[in-house]
């Protein structure tokens, strides 16, 4: 057995993306630990399931640092310190600055409600509606400066129905999500995925297409 991938996870809200990991966890699907949870936000609710799990939690205000830089030089500097092998951004409400990120390149990941490259940012339930598109998703990728912009590791796929409104759209995703980024972990638990130059490997070959998450909630090239 592979020794199990110590994971820090950064998160500013509701933490069900962070639940769903540690649900993966103790139903044996996913060989990790989680070595650190923090916040930009003292009460988001995902410090609160972090230390219902035991996990170690920091609440890390921004409001302390002159700048995004300081503050994110500092709260990755905690990251290291957990010992972490990866960091997921699982709801994590800022842009990480590149200085600071640049030794968490090809190990750290994002999940984005959205089928990138369409809709960075926000609002994407509301933005997918409004262009007219059939179809809508969420995205894991691994992070880089560039804000929902790095290199796409597997996407879930949802048809929007005429009835769907931004509510019921970000309803109907979320579960995917819960899917998608435990089954993304799982494959970094597993050593089997490399961001390389050429864009994201599994195996060892690059991906053609992000991989997608099927009906069995296995991810398939
Ligand atoms: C999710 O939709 C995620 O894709 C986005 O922020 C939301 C976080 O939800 N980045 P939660 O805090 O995990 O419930």
């Amino acid at each position: 057995m592979t020794t199990p991938l110590r994971v820090a996870v950064l998160a500013s809200g509701c933490g069900s993306n962070l639940a769903a990991l540690i649900q993966a966890r103790d139903v044996g699907n996913l060989p990790v630990k989680y070595v650190l949870v923090s916040s930009d936000r003292p009460a988001a609710e995902a410090l609160r399931i972090a230390k219902a799990a035991q996990v170690p939690t920091l609440a890390l205000s921004p409001k302390a640092y002159p700048d995004r830089r300081s503050y994110d030089l500092e709260l990755l500097n905690h990251v290291a310190a957990s010992g972490a092998e990866v960091l997921v951004l699982a709801g994590f409400m800022r842009i990480l600055d590149g200085a600071a990120l640049r030794p968490w390149v090809g190990r750290a990941i994002n999940i984005h409600p959205s089928l990138l490259p369409k809709y960075r940012g926000l609002h994407t339930h509301r933005r997918a509606l409004e262009a007219g598109d059939n179809k809508h998703g969420a995205s894991v990728h691994f992070v880089t400066a560039e804000l929902d912009g790095g290199p796409v590791i597997a996407q879930a796929h949802l048809e929007i129905r005429s009835d769907d409104n931004e509510k019921t759209l970000g309803e109907r995703l979320l579960p995917l999500e819960h899917r998608l980024l435990p089954a993304v972990v799982s494959l970094m638990a597993a050593r089997r995925l490399n961001l390389m130059k050429a864009g994201v490997a599994l195996d060892g070959i690059c991906l053609k297409r992000p991989l997608s998450l099927k009906e069995d909630y296995q991810l398939k090239r």
